[in-house]
């Protein structure tokens, strides 16, 4: 088992986000985690790469307890995990290899990191990510010159570049048009096949969700709702982890 989410509890206020959510993930699986907005998606992504403390509950990466570990020992497990966005979050002025190699800096001791003297393997290996994504023409072009689909190919490049076991993506296609949001997901199911990696994906879009995951988790309040394959969200399901049919995207 890659990921084990143990009894999670996140409140904000008097907002409970995460109300004992459990689940786990084996290596290689595509997991969607689907739900309305609010649901505690973000927040969830947030807990386990170790960004927010949860009040309650555990993280387990490989067995190791993410919540419990600190300093070094937490940025090494950190490291195993990758994180894409739905705004990209890349530096614009800069170019894409700059950005790809910008996932290195955590390693990289302070004069080299400040210096952005990053060594010819890490740009070799910047320079075959983006090859990877298809973007090996755009290796030295800056982020700003780029479509949107072409910034999500970069921001991918960018959390393979730690060689992560865990890539967790954040709605990484609600910004972009239909067609090229279909072209990122094919393109991350395909790595997640062709390098054994574990994707865990929140999205808005069900049908997405339904083609490319191994296995769907909805939630709802902060709570798991559902947890099985595809074929099974029926749309009593549907119903019930978004309310409503009205309220259904
Ligand atoms: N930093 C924060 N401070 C206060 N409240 C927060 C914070 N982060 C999240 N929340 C609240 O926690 C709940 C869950 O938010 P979260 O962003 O995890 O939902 P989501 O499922 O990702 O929604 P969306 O689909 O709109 O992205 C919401 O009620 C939100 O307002
Ligand atoms: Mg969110």
């Amino acid at each position: 088992m890659l990921l084990s989410v143990q009894n999670l509890h996140k409140t904000f206020g008097s907002v409970a986000a995460l109300s004992g959510v459990e689940f786990a993930l084996n290596a290689g699986e595509f997991v969607s985690v689907i739900g309305p907005s609010g649901a505690g998606k973000t927040t969830l992504m947030r807990v386990i790469n170790g960004a927010v403390a949860p009040d309650a509950g555990e993280v387990l990466l490989s067995g190791a307890s993410l919540t419990a570990a600190r300093g070094r020992a937490k940025r090494r497990l950190q490291a195993g995990i990758g994180t894409v966005y739905q705004d990209f979050a890349l530096v614009e002025t800069v170019s894409c290899r700059q950005n790809v190699l910008t996932a290195c800096l955590p390693d990289m001791a302070f004069f080299p990191a400040v210096c952005g003297a990053y060594g010819k393997d890490r740009r070799d290996e910047a320079a075959a990510l983006l090859d990877r994504v298809g973007l090996s023409d755009k290796t030295d072009a800056p982020v700003k010159t780029l479509s949107g689909g072409q910034k999500q190919r970069v921001s991918i490049a960018r959390a393979l570049m730690r060689r992560p076991d865990l890539l967790l993506a954040d709605e990484p296609v609600a910004s972009l048009d239909p067609v090229t949001g279909q072209q990122i997901l094919a393109l991350l199911r395909d790595i997640q096949q062709t390098r054994g990696l574990t994707v865990l994906m929140n999205s808005h879009n069900v049908e997405f969700s339904k083609i490319f995951s191994d296995r769907i988790i909805g939630l709802a309040s902060g709570q798991v709702v559902f947890d099985g394959p595809p074929a099974a969200l029926t749309d009593a399901v549907l119903a019930a982890i978004y309310g409503s049919p009205e309220a259904q995207p």
